[in-house]
């Protein structure tokens, strides 16, 4: 049955496919390139082990380039025969909702069609992302052999003109292939149902306690209006910008208070609303707000370990909790008091995955708005508001109280990321190269009136696979606890980013209420001093405050 394969040949291989934390991520303009697509998705069908009879799960947040890479990927997966395509209507699917049907379908692997929280469209980016059989991010060895693959490529295999329908769940045939199209929001649904009691959200809900929840017109919306809205009975509208745009409107489907700030305002400025939240383009970074009151994203995986016995999903207890180095120590507090074990890992949701395979962990999460369980493996945006919301529904109190009774009991860290987007890359990396130099001779320095007691570029060894994985962030830990964290972004696709991690931990006899900007001031201005960040960056101000 392949008399429809097509053997088209390449003059040369594109030198530039190599994977970044998140896929492959490019501009839009760069993936339309002739010939762009097909070869990263060749050296993925030629890569990913079991491909032939397997099955794979297919589907994006809906940006830009969506629709045609699922055409482009059915119709070369037929001709590298793959036995089964599971995509969903119009090809929407979070992050998430890729993870669980990956897992729920038992699927070799998954491929994923987003460039997470960049702007879409024509002259945003798009992005390919591979997922194991787990369901989570695929392995950098994996990753790496794609790569490799990419590299030598002389052409690409692909069914001829086949025009496939997104439109409605069904079924089609390309040869061999069978191509489902199924709901991308339903099985999904039911896994919040198995984690979250509906009743008391609902009962929440349904009373007096208007809430905002903006998707961004990203591809949360369907899940948010069928969530919210529909099941849980929050009145029609709670849901904002919720029909994804194939440029999600001209926006910056982000969720923080720089790009997601029409929210921030309603929640932080008016005072029409008792819980907001936000998710990215994914759909797999979460932001939570509640009647002024902004909850940092450390202090969010925090708050869901020390109340975690108020859900059902988690009532019989976490095995352990887990965070990026970058995120703020606060849930390290909180597991301890706990008695929970807690491990430290670089950026990126993989690390986690181990740690969550081998049972070793039941929460994670990052200080960049990702936070998550064992029940996929991926970030998950709506989980978190639906936990957050649980827990309200539980606790009765308004979120400020809430956040205050825990600053209370475990101390708070004061907490913010700075980032210097899209600088040359010469800047940056001068800058960076520059403190890692430095770093040996900055121990017992004084810095913003402590001393530094450590200062190294973070190395992590997996406590599952034994694996070593260095130069994740240089650190500089202060004798009072506190530390400011230097890291190059591996997502960007603009220049590079330089972020700047800074915390500063109070205990709960100390001050709690003070503005976090204020309370991490010293910090700010020394590090400025020693990385020359305003200098050599030629910024004024970071680009977005966290
Ligand atoms: C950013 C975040 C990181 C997250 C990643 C993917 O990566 O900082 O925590 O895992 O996006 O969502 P970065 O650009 O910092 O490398
Ligand atoms: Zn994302």
């Amino acid at each position: 049955m392949t008399s429809g394969v097509l053997q088209i040949s390449l003059d040369q291989p594109f030198k530039d496919q190599k994977p970044g934390t998140s896929g492959l991520r490019k501009s839009s303009r760069q993936f339309e390139t002739p010939h762009y697509l097909e070869s990263f998705i060749e050296a993925i069908l030629r890569t990913v082990p079991g491909i032939a009879g397997g099955t794979l799960v297919v589907g994006g947040d809906g940006r830009y380039g969506n629709r045609r890479a699922i055409g482009v990927i059915a119709r070369m997966a037929a001709a590298h025969g793959v036995a089964r395509i599971l995509t969903t209507t119009g090809g929407i699917l979070s992050t998430p909702a890729a993870s669980n049907l990956i897992r729920q379908h038992q699927a070799t692997a998954g491929i994923i069609l987003s460039a997470s929280h960049n702007p879409g469209g024509p002259d945003g980016d798009f992005g390919v992302k591979v997922n194991g059989a787990n369901g989570g991010p695929a392995p950098e060895s994996l990753t790496d052999a794609i790569y490799a693959c990419s590299q030598q490529l002389d052409g690409y295999r692909i069914w001829g003109d086949v025009s496939l329908s997104l439109d409605q769940p069904g079924q089609q045939t390309i040869g061999a292939l069978q191509v489902q199209v199924i709901d991308g929001v339903d099985d999904y649904i039911a896994l919040m149902q198995k984690l979250f009691d509906f009743d008391q959200i609902s009962d929440l809900l349904r009373g007096d306690y208007p809430i905002a929840f903006d998707a961004m017109h990203a591809v949360t919306g369907p899940y948010a209006k069928r969530l919210l809205e529909g099941l849980l009975g929050a009145p029609a509208g709670s849901v904002r910008n919720g029909i994804p745009l194939e440029d999600f409107g001209g926006g910056h489907p982000d969720p923080n208070l720089t790009y997601a700030h029409e929210l921030a305002d309603l929640l932080l400025k008016g005072d029409g609303y008792r819980f907001g939240a936000a998710c990215d383009g994914d759909g797999d970074r979460n932001m939570i707000l509640g009647h002024h009151c902004f909850v940092n994203p450390s202090d969010s995986l925090a708050v869901l370990t020390a109340n975690a016995s108020l859900v059902p999903g988690y009532a019989d207890g976490l095995a352990g909790v887990a965070r990026s180095m970058p995120t703020s120590a606060a849930a390290d507090v909180v597991a301890q008091q706990l008695g929970l074990p807690c491990f430290e890992t670089p950026t990126g949701w993989k690390f986690f995955g181990n740690l969550l395979d081998a049972g070793r962990i039941t929460l994670c999460g990052e200080e960049s708005f990702g936070t998550g369980s064992n029940h996929i493996r991926e970030k998950d945006g709506l989980w978190a508001v639906l936990f957050w919301l649980n827990i309200l529904a539980r606790r009765r109190e308004p979120m400020s109280q809430i956040m205050a009774e825990h600053w209370s009991r475990f101390g708070r860290h004061y907490y913010s990321r700075h980032d210097y987007e899209a600088i040359a890359s010469d800047a940056a990396h001068g800058l960076y190269d520059r403190v890692k130099a430095m770093q040996p001779a900055l121990v017992g320095q004084a810095f913003a009136g402590r001393t530094i007691a450590t200062a190294d570029d973070f190395a992590y060894t997996d406590p599952v696979d034994g694996s070593l994985t260095s130069g994740q962030g240089l650190r500089l830990l202060l004798d009072d606890g506190s530390r400011v964290v230097l890291r190059l972004s591996g997502t960007g696709t603009q220049g590079a980013t330089l972020r700047v991690y800074l915390e500063s931990y109070v205990p709960p006899s100390g001050n709690l209420a003070q503005d976090p900007q204020l309370a991490l001031g010293s910090l700010i201005t020394a590090i400025d001093g020693l990385a020359e960040i305003k200098n050599r960056t030629g910024m004024d101000r970071p680009t977005v405050i966290t």
